[in-house]
């Protein structure tokens, strides 16, 4: 039996639609459309909930219909229906679930409810060499900071994170600092390959313990934004022009080390020796270079998501989906809402009933 998905992704500021089939034990994206938000939150410098959850109204059911064109694939064929559902804009999530959720009612589909982590993580079984578990992976997007082990159980236990901005926030701050539009993340990398990476030197960011020390896998980015705006001030007070590419090149370098640093400690230090990397900032060519660099010579084997799957989409939701489907998780409540957040290692609940939430 060949299994089929529709998937559908709108927790941020992207409307995703996918259709994905399992073949060889492997998801292949048959379809993948993606109606960006950004360029009308880049007016407020940032997203705007309000506009997103009705820009995902306008834009879900004809990406729907592309999708299912572009597949050739009709709805009654599909093993299932899968949504977005935490964490993410409540108003925004609303959307993608409600939709799903009709969808899958009207035609007599299951519906599976997603973790937008869980979906984050499945990303890299879209990569050709997909790693088999257990690895450590490293979630760096907009809105998450995570070092996370995923166990042979397929278990999930946080491992790391940020106290403060996640990894992609920082880069979208720091780009509205330096007069470079949101989102952030593209724009500083496409200043910093004219920068000097050297010519600033920043801090890296430590979490202190209560009892002392520091937390080794945690990170924080709210000193090193507040290092950048006092360059950005003095440099300013000099009445030169702003070095915008040198201040992209070092603030990029110096969140690549903290990043890749942190992973390999905690791979090390837990015996993993694969490491996965996802999300938004997991695009960033600098990082992924580095990564691979570094790990290379502690002979951790690294595997990152491909770039065009890295921003949010709705194939890494359909991977998720058919990876629960292939190891016969029971499907979701038609009941199932959504939420702003959920914590990845209470996954399972999202299959459970009562729903929770
Ligand atoms: O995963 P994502 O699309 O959405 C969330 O789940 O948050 O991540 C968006 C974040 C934004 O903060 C954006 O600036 C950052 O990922 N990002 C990047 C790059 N592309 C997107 N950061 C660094 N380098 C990039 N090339
Ligand atoms: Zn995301």
């Amino acid at each position: 039996m060949t299994l089929t998905v529709l998937s559908l992704e709108t927790s941020c500021d992207e409307t995703a639609v996918a259709v994905l089939r399992l073949e060889a034990g492997k998801p292949q994206v048959i379809a993948s459309l993606v109606a960006s938000q950004v360029l009308e939150h880049a007016m407020w410098g940032g997203v705007v909930p309000e506009i997103a959850s009705r820009r995902h109204l306008e834009a879900l059911p004809g990406l729907i219909q592309g999708a299912l064109e572009e597949s050739g694939e009709s709805l009654a064929s599909m093993a299932a229906v899968a949504a977005t559902v935490t964490p993410g804009l409540a108003g925004a999530l609303m959307v993608g679930s409600v939709t799903g959720r009709t969808l899958a009612r009207l035609h007599g589909l299951p519906f599976l409810g997603i973790h937008h982590l869980e979906a984050h993580l499945a990303s890299v079984d879209l990569s050709e060499n997909s790693p088999s578990l257990p690895y450590l992976v490293l979630l760096a997007s907009g809105g998450h900071t995570e070092l996370i082990k995923v166990s042979s159980d397929r278990s999930f236990k946080r491992m790391g994170r940020s106290h403060d901005d996640a990894a992609g926030e920082a880069f979208d701050k720091v780009a509205r600092l330096l007069g470079l539009p949101y989102p952030g993340g593209p724009s500083i990398e496409a200043a910093a390959v004219s920068g000097d990476r050297k010519r600033f030197v920043l801090p890296k960011g430590r979490v202190s313990r209560p009892e002392g020390g520091v937390y080794p896998y945690d990170f924080s980015f709210s000193g090193l934004k507040t290092a950048m705006l006092r360059k950005v001030k003095l440099l300013g007070l000099e009445g030169e022009p702003l070095p915008v590419d040198d201040l992209a090149a070092s603030f990029q370098e110096v969140v690549a080390e903290v990043l890749v640093e942190r992973s390999l400690k905690c791979a090390f230090d837990t015996g993993l020796k694969k490491l996965v990397m996802v999300g938004g900032v997991a695009a960033n060519k600098r990082l992924r270079e580095m990564m691979r660099q570094r790990a290379f010579k502690e002979q951790i084997e690294v595997h990152l998501a491909p770039r065009a799957f890295c921003t949010d989409n709705a194939a890494m939701v359909g991977a998720a989906a058919l990876k629960r489907l292939e190891l016969g998780t029971t499907y979701s409540s038609y009941e199932l809402g959504v939420s702003p957040r959920w914590s990845l290692e209470d996954v399972e609940a999202l299959y459970r009933l009562p729903p929770p939430f």
